[in-house]
């Protein structure tokens, strides 16, 4: 690739005008090196992998493969913003694989974090190669790998978080558009691509998506739990201008119960922690000072609209002695 590595005197791209003049450039890239070969690429619907397929629509349309792995941890409305976007609008070659019940069935009774984390990469992967099998002639892989990415496993402090994983038959060439961008050039680029706003700039998800909020062995009523809680809290964060201002905020619903009441019964339910932080580069955190009237509405709203929650806590913890995650 002619642009392998971020030139020294490369202006950080804030601009329509700039991310159009990258596209271009990335455009006729992508043409020059696939020419009519096909593409695949795992679509998770976040920031970077979504400008991938934005970028790779524009240069060789239907030759790009997408696959959506739906592993049944995404927040609600996820897989269907996925396809709305990226089958109906933009008109895309997209698979989607609803693997839930694989993914659930594989986690039931697992509460160990680490054994959870590692079934739900190690499937994810599994399921990616089966789809991947069943398409005649790809020989490149798109990936979203961005520029701190590598230089992070340059200096050794992660492993490229894309690099491998797929069985060592499967070798094919990787096309990486963004590789040279910055996150905040990446969303610039997303928007003058025609992405959705709320796709662009939303929140860090982590790979192993709710299943991390759902402390303990995964049940599907408390994955619910979690799903339906975080979109009110999502929905109240927007509505009350935080969206765009808090760094990252959540719910978790842990496997424990207490004491309640509901319509004047006993109410032995879970209760619902409400996480808001701020960071800038997350190895540290302060917790968002939430409002008291509005913790009391979304503590109102969850309580009586998610089905066994009758508690709301809000977790004052900050990173450390706290970790954003739970598990
Ligand atoms: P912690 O919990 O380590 O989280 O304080 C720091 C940031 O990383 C995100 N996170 C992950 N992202 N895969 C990801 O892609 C993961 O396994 C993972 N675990 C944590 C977390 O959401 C927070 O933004």
């Amino acid at each position: 690739m002619a642009t392998d590595r971020r030139p020294e005197n490369m202006e950080r791209i804030a601009t329509p005008a700039q991310a159009e003049a990258f596209i271009e450039e990335q455009v006729a890239e992508i043409r020059g090196q696939v020419g009519d070969k096909k593409v695949l690429l795992a679509l998770s619907g976040g920031v970077d992998s979504s400008v991938v397929a934005a970028l790779l629509i524009k240069a060789i349309g239907q030759q790009l493969v997408c696959v959506h792995v739906n592993h049944g941890l995404l927040r609600k409305g996820e897989p269907e913003q996925v396809i709305e976007v990226f089958r109906n609008q933009m008109k895309a070659n997209l698979v989607y694989v609803d693997a839930t019940d694989r993914f659930l069935d594989k986690l039931a009774g697992v509460d160990d974090p680490e054994t959870k984390r590692k079934i739900i990469g190690g499937e994810f992967i599994e399921v990616f190669a089966e789809e991947a099998r069943k398409q005649d002639g790809i020989e490149f892989l798109a990936q979203g790998t961005i520029w701190p990415d590598i230089l992070e496993s340059e200096n050794g402090i992660k492993a490229h978080h894309n690099a491998g994983g797929l069985p060592e038959d499967m070798k094919f060439e990787l096309v990486e558009p963004v590789r040279i961008l910055f996150k905040d050039e990446v969303r610039v680029v997303g928007e003058a691509l025609g992405l959705p706003h709320s796709m662009v700039y939303r929140q860090p998800f982590p790979g192993p998506g709710l299943g991390v909020r759902c402390p303990g062995a995964i049940t599907r009523d408390r994955l619910e739990a979690v799903r339906e809680s975080d979109a009110i809290l999502r929905e109240e964060f927007e509505k009350n201008g935080l969206a765009g201002k808090v760094w990252q905020y959540f719910t978790v619903v842990p496997d424990f119960k207490s004491t309640g009441i509901k319509d004047d019964k006993r109410a032995f339910e879970w209760c619902c922690i409400v996480r808001a932080i701020n960071t800038t580069d997350v190895m540290t955190a302060t917790v968002e000072n939430i409002s008291y009237d509005l913790m009391c509405h979304i503590t109102d709203r969850i309580t009586h609209e998610v089905p066994g929650i009758n508690r709301v806590l809000y977790d004052f913890t900050p990173k450390p002695t706290g970790t954003v995650e739970y598990e």
